[in-house]
């Protein structure tokens, strides 16, 4: 099993290349199933997430071929030959729920297995099946699948109970062939919902309001092949700036879209970091140490969930206390028992952690526990003092695109190690 060892107290000194974004790749992979015809898509994330993804259309007979140094994906969903998502590459990858509104609308059937809980939360997917319910298909829950079946889907007025980014989604790729005009309120406004509705836009959907809270979709008969660029990834921009406002230094991030990030930039630029922006690149500049932030998650365009545990990170070596409350996942503070290995002081109650900036950290073996975690305990290894050494890296591959490599190369200590136990 892979670990990074990281060598903290080296500044951030360079430039580094944005990646496409992975929540909005895995989506529209998915959309994939849609067409009858092939899908080209470019600035895809070479991360094991877009992998699994790649293995499960194929076992639907979605052929694929990869370039994954390219960034490019070619998918042809003409001569799909199951509409079933197992529970073997589901239980390890949550999106894959995401195959569900796609298969309905397209053939009628799905069978698609229930993801279960994960570490972050219960994370149901009422919603979706409501959803979907809505516009006509008759849902069954049978041996922990979900079983879709339909004639042809119905547009219809959907109000989801909270605001869902992958339910959104699942509930608009179905519209987009149901018969007549769906209407989703409450729908999720993040950037990654936009990318995916131009990207069906681009394959013949028809789609208005994406990016507000009502999206109107009109269904067509059928989509057509096309080709798509994946937006870059915004939490990935933000993790970057998180860990050059940590350790200091001077960072220009390239191939990055910083309309996305309005949230986390107002969050570093409280925290002291000094940040330009230019059309598709943002510089961050930290001279001294960070000041302490108050930080609540919500749904976009608030401050990002995905962005909680690097922010942490932040408060954890800043000059002050900082309070960080979780709102969108019940059990989202799992780094915080590894960040208190490397020194820090964090005090949780419920979804609220008080943290107490220290001047320094001091380096641990430490556990990632789920991806954005990982990621957390990565920026504060860059601060510890000596060596911290970050298990379970497979947490953090599955959502960054060679993150300890683009660390490296502005500077950073870091290097993949894979022990002797392991062998
Ligand atoms: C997506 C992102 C994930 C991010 C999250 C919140 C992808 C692939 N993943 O996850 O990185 O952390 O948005 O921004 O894009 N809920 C229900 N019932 C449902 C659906 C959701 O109760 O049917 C609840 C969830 O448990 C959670 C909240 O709603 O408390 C928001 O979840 P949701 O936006 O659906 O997250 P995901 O789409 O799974």
């Amino acid at each position: 099993m892979d670990k990074l060892l990281i060598h903290g107290g080296r500044r951030l000194q360079g430039e580094v290349r944005i990646s496409g974004a992975k929540n909005a790749a895995l989506p529209i992979l998915c959309a994939g199933l849609l067409v009858p015809g092939t899908l080209e898509l470019s600035n895809v994330p070479q991360l094991h997430d877009v992998g699994t993804t790649l293995k499960l259309l194929d076992r639907m007979g979605v052929k694929s071929t990869r370039d994954a140094a390219a960034g490019t994906v070619t998918l042809d969903g003409s001569s799909v030959t199951s509409t079933e998502a197992a529970y073997d590459l589901v239980k390890t990858m949550r999106a894959s729920i995401l195959v569900l509104g796609p298969l309905v609308a397209r053939f009628g059937e799905a069978r698609v297995s229930l993801p279960g809980g994960c570490a972050i939360g219960q994370r149901p997917v009422d919603q979706h099946i409501k959803g979907l319910q809505a516009l006509g298909a008759r849902i069954d829950i049978e041996h922990g699948y979900v079983v879709a079946r339909a004639s042809r889907l119905k547009g219809t007025r959907i109000v989801t109970d909270m605001v869902t980014v992958t339910g959104t989604e699942n509930l608009m790729m179905a519209a987009t062939l149901a018969e007549g005009e769906t209407v989703i309120e409450n729908a999720a406004r993040e950037p990654e919902v936009v990318d995916l509705a131009r990207a069906l836009i681009a394959l013949g959907a028809r789609i208005h309001g994406a990016g507000t809270d009502r999206i109107v979709i009109e269904g067509v008969d059928a989509l057509h092949g096309g080709a798509y660029r994946v937006m870059s990834d915004r939490i990935e921009a933000g993790t970057f700036l998180c860990a050059v406002a940590a350790a200091g230094g001077d960072l220009r991030l390239t191939h990055c879209e910083p309309d996305t990030l309005d949230a986390t930039l107002d969050k570093l630029r409280e925290a002291g970091l000094r940040i330009e922006c230019g059309p598709d690149w943002i510089r961050g500049t930290m001279d001294g140490r960070p000041k302490s932030v108050n930080v609540r998650t919500a749904p976009y365009p608030g401050f990002a969930t995905d962005m909680q545990a690097q922010m942490m990170a932040v408060n954890c070596v800043a000059d002050g206390t900082g309070v960080i409350t979780e709102t969108i996942f019940e059990n989202r503070f799992m780094h915080v028992q590894e960040m208190r290995r490397l020194g820090a002081e964090i005090d949780t109650e419920g979804t609220t952690a008080v943290v107490r900036g220290k001047r320094g950290l001091s380096g641990a073996i430490v556990m990632a526990t789920d991806l954005r975690a990982s990621a957390g305990l990565v920026i504060a290894g860059l601060v510890a003092d000596g060596d911290t050494l970050v298990d379970r890296v497979y947490h953090l591959d599955r959502g960054y695109d060679r993150m300890e490599r683009k660390l490296a190369a502005v500077g950073a200590s870091i290097e993949r190690v894979r022990t002797v136990d392991d062998a």
